[in-house]
């Protein structure tokens, strides 16, 4: 029996690294104790645990004495803090988690905001969106003066493409700046202004331990959850994307993850974008998991009864033992023309396309 400690269990990606823990139990006959903790009480509910906390946000000072109580009490031998803002808060506080293991990126490599990465990048020769730093409204004139039109403004900082708009010129970059500060969720400074990349939204997840590449795959999102709800279109998580195989993309995720941390060590996400000549740029490389890479193990794991795919049980062996289940390939674990739909309410489906489905949850 192994006791792990998982937070932000009552979100979606929290919710699929258990369940994904839970398959590897029945197919590996292994016993795994889950202590859990959610920000949210209510989404707390949905954790799959064998106990559930209430957690103190992560910039509370109550939050790292609340792990380590769990983690006294429970016997807890391995703790994953799941979403970005929890993960980057332990990494910078190892040294208060010196009895239990982790298995994290550095700090720095957690949550970079965008210009950051588009500089690191950049100073890599890596293709990145063409970028400037809004400071004030003039560089939005000189934005589409330097790069033209139409472009993409967004904050820095926050996930799920935050204060993400195509823009046709400056008058309505302005407009939208000037409304995000007016109400208050932002300031004129928080902005970047990117070229448009109309193309294929790719992404690139990949495992890495002390450095060296364990496994990856890629995947292109076909649509976004509610995006005709969203101004936008981008709504944080697709409904359904499609497992692709992409000698190229494998390239430039390796290089984007190595350019953000020389020795990489945990899960890395890459997102990359196609523009209208199929040219790829990298709009984020962050030592974070994806929402869907649990569920996207989990589903070929459960579907073809490969434990070995199981990302998320790959992942809390290594962090254990240092070592796999058997050998992973180190590109392209998943094959390519799956589709993993998600709907609202109603679970998930593995298709392969045109040929057969299957519901996984
Ligand atoms: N320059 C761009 N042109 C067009 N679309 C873009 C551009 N940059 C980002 N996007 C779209 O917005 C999505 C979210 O952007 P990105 O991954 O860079 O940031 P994020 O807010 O950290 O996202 P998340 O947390 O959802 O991964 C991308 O997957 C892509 O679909
Ligand atoms: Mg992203």
């Amino acid at each position: 029996m192994t006791n792990i400690l998982v937070t932000g269990a009552g979100g979606s990606g929290g919710i699929s690294f258990i369940r994904a823990l839970r398959l590897a139990e029945n197919q590996k006959k292994i016993k795994i104790y889950v202590a859990s903790t959610d920000h949210n009480p209510h989404f707390l509910n949905f954790s799959d645990a064998e106990v559930k906390y209430h957690s103190p946000r992560h910039d509370d000072s109550a939050f790292i004495p609340m792990l380590q109580k769990i983690i006294r009490q429970h016997n807890i031998e391995f703790l994953h803090p799941h979403p970005s803002s929890e993960a980057q808060k332990v990494s910078e506080n190892l040294a208060q988690f010196k009895d239990v293991r982790t298995y994290l990126p550095k700090p720095s490599a957690i949550m970079p905001d965008k210009l950051t990465i588009y500089k690191i990048l950049s100073k890599k020769g890596i293709r990145v969106p063409k970028t400037i730093e809004v400071r004030t409204y003039e560089d939005i004139e000189r934005a589409f003066s330097e790069i033209g039109k139409p472009l993409w403004i967004r904050a820095r900082c926050g996930a799920g493409g935050r204060l993400g708009l195509k823009v046709e010129n400056s008058e309505q970059a302005m407009h939208w700046v000037e409304l995000n500060r007016l109400q208050g969720r932002s300031k004129v400074s928080d902005f970047v202004i990117q070229e448009f990349l109309p193309g294929r939204d790719l992404a690139f997840d990949s495992l890495w331990y002390k450095g060296k590449l364990v496994t990856s795959y890629c995947r292109e999102r076909l649509e976004y959850f509610l995006k005709h709800i969203s101004l936008s279109g981008i709504t944080g998580t697709p409904t359904i994307a499609q497992t692709i195989i992409d000698e190229k993309i494998n390239r430039i995720g390796v290089s984007a993850v190595k350019a953000l941390d020389p020795k990489p060590h945990g899960f890395y996400s890459t997102d990359i974008k196609e523009n209208s000549q199929k040219n790829c740029a990298v709009t984020e490389v962050d030592g974070k998991w994806h929402t869907t890479a649990p569920l996207w193990g989990y589903s070929f794991s459960k579907v073809f009864n490969k434990p070995e795919l199981n990302i998320t049980y790959q992942y809390l062996k290594l962090a254990l033992e240092g070592k796999t289940d058997g050998d992973l390939p180190t590109y392209d674990l998943f094959p390519s023309n799956y589709l993993l739909v998600r709907q609202l309410d109603a679970g998930a489906i593995l298709e392969k396309k045109k040929d057969a489905t299957w519901r996984i949850i």
